[in-house]
């Protein structure tokens, strides 16, 4: 029994003072130091000693990290796995190390990095992962690490940089960010305009160019040429018949999204209808209105044809489809929106009187109707309330106003505060 119990504690303290096998095991001030490098290995060793604070791995053949494979260190200051194969960083892998200062994951393969973990290491203050397969960085990589002093990710794939990704680095000294194959388009011309205004030492910067697009393959970013650049803006219209026929129910409901900006901004509607809401990444469909591989052709989504023009066809226009049109135009330098609302009044549903109530208040408030030729522009925020009138056929085009009284309007549309109002006078 006290030779069991001696042998228990013999093994309990060979744990605590344990040195993985391959590993060499040592102390130097108050520095507690694992070197595991150059062994060849390929799995985490096991059994760290709990209190280590500098663990060597470099030059192995680790193919990865997984979640939790540093969760017995976790006093860890410096860790070096530089030269080793790792191709992903999981989740979770590096989230344990709060008291982490220095992080070498240089020289591998790395193209799955766990970019939230670095939300956790608020203490690192050298971070190396250059000479790896990066590919992007979040825009919010960076945000805890106000300690970061240099960062080190030259040489990998990142083709572009969100703005403002470098903006909570606040203590950055050095950046090395050279032999990536940057594409040179609107979004990566706040970076060159950061490299020449900020402090921090920036080496190699002839390196730091562009691969695409080809004319500008091999120009340095700060020698960049000003680009044509500029935000979305919108403008939502309403296409009346072309040539002039005259509506009846079931015809096609053509609204025209007018996007600007460069480059070319994708777009997106938002379609608020009764039956719910209607997201449609444009286009859904080809220029004949077939739909497109990928798009959800059972759903709502088949009710609206969204070409590649900007145009949006309703065909069978109804009551099931009034409701909100938002136009979003979203382009590396921001994002417009353009919204109008669509409803439909039908004679003998007292279609007048609801037109007359709808829009009293902003008729009083003089708010002026003014009729445009053909098509209604602008839709700004404020602006976009349309009515459009269409009568018999030969009898003149006649507005009922906010106030109810019919008035004489040329042939079109009449522009109003904040609705566009279909309303049908077509003879059955
Ligand atoms: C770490 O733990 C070992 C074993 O318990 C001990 O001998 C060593 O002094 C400790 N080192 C540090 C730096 O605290
Ligand atoms: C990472 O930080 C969060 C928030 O501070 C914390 O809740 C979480 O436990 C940390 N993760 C690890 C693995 O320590
Ligand atoms: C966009 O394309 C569709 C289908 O080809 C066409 O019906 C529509 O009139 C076009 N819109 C404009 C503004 O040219």
């Amino acid at each position: 029994m006290q030779e069991l119990r001696l042998l228990w504690w013999v093994v309990l303290l060979g744990l605590a003072q344990a040195c993985p096998e391959p590993c060499d095991c040592g102390e130097k001030y108050t520095f507690q130091i694992v070197d595991c490098a150059y062994r060849d290995l390929e799995a985490m060793p096991l059994g760290f000693p709990a209190n280590v604070t500098t663990l060597s791995l470099s030059a192995n053949r680790l193919p990865g990290l997984r979640e939790g494979a540093f969760r017995e260190v976790p006093l860890l200051q410096s860790l070096w796995l530089a030269h080793n194969e790792i191709r992903t960083v999981a989740a979770g892998s590096l989230a344990s190390l709060g008291h982490l200062k220095s992080l070498d994951l240089s020289h591998n393969l790395i193209s799955d990095f766990a970019w939230s973990d670095l939300h956790n290491l608020s203490a690192l203050q050298l971070l190396k992962m250059d000479s790896n397969e990066l590919t992007s960085i979040p825009r919010d990589a960076f945000r805890s690490l106000g300690a970061l002093r240099s960062l080190q990710i030259n040489h990998n794939r990142l083709h572009t940089l969100a703005e403002g990704t470098f903006t909570p680095l606040t203590a950055l000294s050095h950046l090395q960010i050279n032999d990536n194959p940057f594409d040179c388009t609107c979004g990566i011309v706040w970076f060159k305009t950061w490299t020449l205004a900020t402090a921090v030492s920036i080496p190699e910067q002839d390196n730091i160019a562009c691969t695409s697009p080809h004319v500008l393959k091999g120009t340095p970013l700060r020698r960049l040429p000003p680009l044509p650049c500029s935000a979305p803006s919108v403008q939502l219209s309403y296409q009346s018949n072309q040539d002039g026929a005259e509506l009846r129910p079931g015809f096609v409901l053509a609204l025209h999204c007018d996007v600007d900006g460069q480059p070319a901004p994708q777009l997106h509607w938002h379609i608020q209808i009764p039956s719910g809401t209607v997201e449609i990444t444009s286009p859904n469909v080809d220029t004949d209105g077939r739909a497109l591989p990928g798009t959800p052709s059972a759903s709502s989504q088949a009710r609206f044809q969204a070409f590649a023009n900007g145009s949006l066809l309703i065909p069978e226009f109804g009551k099931l489809e009034e409701g909100t049109y938002s136009c979003l135009a979203t382009n590396e330098l921001g994002s417009a929106e353009s919204s109008v609302n669509v409803a439909l009044a039908t004679p003998g549903e007292g279609g007048e009187n609801t037109l007359g109530r709808r829009f009293h208040g902003k008729a009083a408030e003089g708010k002026g109707c003014y009729t445009v030729d053909n098509e209604v522009q602008p839709s700004g925020p404020e602006d976009n309330v349309v009515i459009i009138y269409l009568s018999r056929a030969g009898n003149p085009e006649t507005a009922v106003a906010g106030d109810g009284v019919p008035r004489q309007l040329p042939p079109g549309l009449l522009l109003l505060g904040q609705s566009l109002l279909l309303f049908f006078l077509t003879s059955f």
